[in-house]
């Protein structure tokens, strides 16, 4: 998916999680295998394996990173001075400016309409991604509740430089989740996931209400032989039958409500960007009501 996202135009990251140096050398490797264009990784800060994955990604020579869940001080000198161009995720003004002191290139502005682990203060992408760019010099990026053009035309109206997006991604042919994953993404409803907070930290998950209609829609799906199986998702009837297969925990953003169809991330890319344009045309309706004020 990283190399499809690359491939694409967008900038794929390769969420390098809790994998130990040696997986997530695999993954580059494999990564590079599939794209020429630039891609990065992400570093969660408090993850046992942060400082080997930081060595990792600068004995490969790659171009930039985005850090997470930890003190943007960790890492970023180290990075920037083997010239990787550091993105620090975050989600209110006061981390955006312990960043900026930190001396990252760029801020992620996450919202907690977000997906995976996310922040326990609540402030969403629409009230932050412009107050993070009041607070801060440094291009922001906006994070959380993006699905498509709209989302993308409006991250940039908040000033926004660019967008980071998780939830959608999950929606395209190339996400290597379960097939019961992306059912539920596709049966998912705008109130279907809800915050678990755990301690400092918080994720976000989608409601055992959804799982059970997921877990009911594949068991009768099972039942049904002649079911007409749609070429995306590829049902694979044993792993149906037994079906309590969905995983344990599903994680997704608020966003899940606009997946729609299982897409490749080619074209997930492009219609977000045509749509945007549309919005930023000049005969588009949003001048007229602006003037119409
Ligand atoms: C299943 C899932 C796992 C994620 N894992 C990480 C992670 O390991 N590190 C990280 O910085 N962000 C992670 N994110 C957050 C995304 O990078 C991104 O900021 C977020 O998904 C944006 O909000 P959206 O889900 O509404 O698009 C994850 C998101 C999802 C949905």
């Amino acid at each position: 998916m990283v190399a499809a996202v690359s491939e694409a135009g967008g900038f794929g990251i390769l969420g390098a999680g809790a994998w130990k140096k040696d997986e997530l050398k695999t993954q580059i490797d494999q990564t590079r295998e599939l794209t020429e264009k630039p891609f990065g990784v992400n570093i969660v800060v408090r993850s046992p394996h942060a400082v080997d994955q930081v060595n990792l990604v600068i004995e490969e020579g790659l171009k930039a990173v985005t850090t997470s869940a930890g003190n943007p001080h960790t890492f970023t000198a180290r990075l920037k001075e083997a010239g990787v161009y550091v993105m620090h995720v975050l989600p209110t003004v006061q981390f955006a400016k312990i960043a900026e002191q930190a001396g990252v290139d760029a801020v992620i502005a996450e919202g907690v309409e977000s997906g995976g682990f996310t922040s326990r203060y609540e402030v969403t992408t629409f009230a932050l991604v412009p107050q993070v760019v009041d607070a801060v010099n440094l291009p922001v990026l906006a994070a959380g509740g993006i699905g498509d053009g709209r989302g993308f035309a409006a991250a940039l109206a908040l000033g926004a430089m660019g967008v980071q997006l998780g939830t959608v991604f999950m929606g395209t042919q190339e996400a290597n989740i379960t097939h019961a994953y992306k059912q539920a993404l596709l049966m998912a409803r705008d109130t279907d996931t809800h915050l678990v907070r755990m301690g400092r930290a918080a994720q976000r998950q989608m409601t055992d209400e959804l799982r059970q209609r997921v877990s009911d829609t594949l068991a009768s799906k099972a039942d049904r032989r002649d079911l007409e199986i749609d070429d995306t998702i590829r049902l694979d009837w044993d792993e149906h039958v037994k079906l309590k297969k969905v995983p344990r925990v599903m994680s997704a953003g608020q966003v899940a409500g606009l997946v729609r169809d299982i897409v490749p991330a080619k074209e997930l890319i492009e219609q977000m960007v045509q749509g945007a344009k549309a919005i930023f045309s000049p005969d588009n309706d949003c001048i007229k009501l602006i003037e119409a004020v």
